[in-house]
């Protein structure tokens, strides 16, 4: 079955590895991460954002997922990325989510809170683990836009209130890297991630995983980052593979030839990224 990914994100923070959390939207896509997970022995968090759960239906991503589950040995986490909503966080675990982001961080840090608590209180009874953010993570991942200047660190004493307050098992702090592409390097404030980690010792959430460089990652990692989201690079990955098939032959007209290099392209961009989260033989 599919777990909580709670446990697999404790035991990643005691040990000073992360877990890749890979955001998909098709069939193929949650069987390559799963075949790159289940190659390298890594605990798995697959993941879905608002938008992907409203075109595929949470019901299908659950089942898909728990087959996954079900026909491996390695630990695999379903986790809803970025829900601003409560009623589809409710959905999502009644279809059988066992992670859930209520992202209430374009809200004062009052109604974070209440919001967060809210889905504790729903998601902890059902063994669901639940992350929210602090601080506003820039750029964008599906309908939350959050430009440059809009962009906002989370401050460390804020955060040791807020999961005092609130319990939440996991949190995501702003700290520099933002959704998408960088131009140039991000700008992570590792000092900050090192003041958040000694204040809190619930597992540390790192979003905008794409573009970050290899050392950058070690080090957010080493400061108490168990978690790396990744999106972006995975869909570009993918869908250059399937556009590579059809400038070769554009008559191509078969899903099960053109998605083939896509999955297999998309399942190394994954390895890689469990490499640098040091996951490999976790499971
Ligand atoms: P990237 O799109 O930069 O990989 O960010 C992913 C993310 O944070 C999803 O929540
Ligand atoms: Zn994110
Ligand atoms: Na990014």
């Amino acid at each position: 079955p599919l777990v909580s990914s709670t446990p697999m994100l404790q035991a990643a923070r005691a040990g000073g590895y992360c877990i890749g959390a890979f955001n998909v939207h098709t069939l193929e896509m949650l069987q390559a991460v799963v075949e790159a997970a289940v190659e390298t022995n890594s605990p798995l968090i697959i993941q879905s954002t608002v938008g992907t759960v409203k075109h595929l239906g949470p019901e299908y991503i659950a089942a898909a997922a728990t087959v996954a589950a079900n026909s491996s040995r390695i630990p695999i986490a379903l986790h809803l990325d970025h829900c601003t909503e409560f009623d589809l966080i409710v959905r999502c675990i009644r279809a059988g989510y066992t992670s859930v982001m209520i992202d209430a961080s374009h809200s004062p840090f009052d109604d974070n809170v209440r919001q967060t608590l809210r889905v504790v209180e729903v998601a902890r009874p059902a063994g669901v683990n639940v992350e929210a953010e602090l601080g506003k993570v820039g750029g964008v991942e599906d309908e939350i836009v959050v430009a440059e200047n809009e962009a906002l660190m989370a401050d460390p004493d804020e955060c040791a209130k807020f999961v005092e307050l609130t319990g939440v098992p996991t949190l995501a702090p702003a700290i520099g890297t933002a959704h998408g592409i960088y131009k140039g390097e991000p700008k992570i404030d590792f000092d900050r991630i090192g003041r958040i980690a000694a204040l809190v010792d619930v597992p540390l959430v790192l979003h905008g995983g794409s573009g970050i460089p290899e050392e950058q990652v070690r080090r957010a990692v080493s400061l108490g980052m168990a978690k790396m989201n990744v999106a972006t690079e995975l869909r570009i990955v993918f869908s250059d593979a399937i556009k590579a098939v059809f400038a070769k032959n554009p008559e191509e007209n078969d899903p099960r030839k053109y998605m083939v290099p896509a999955k297999q392209a998309l399942k190394e961009a994954a390895i890689e990224k469990m490499r640098l989260c040091g996951s490999f033989g976790k499971a």
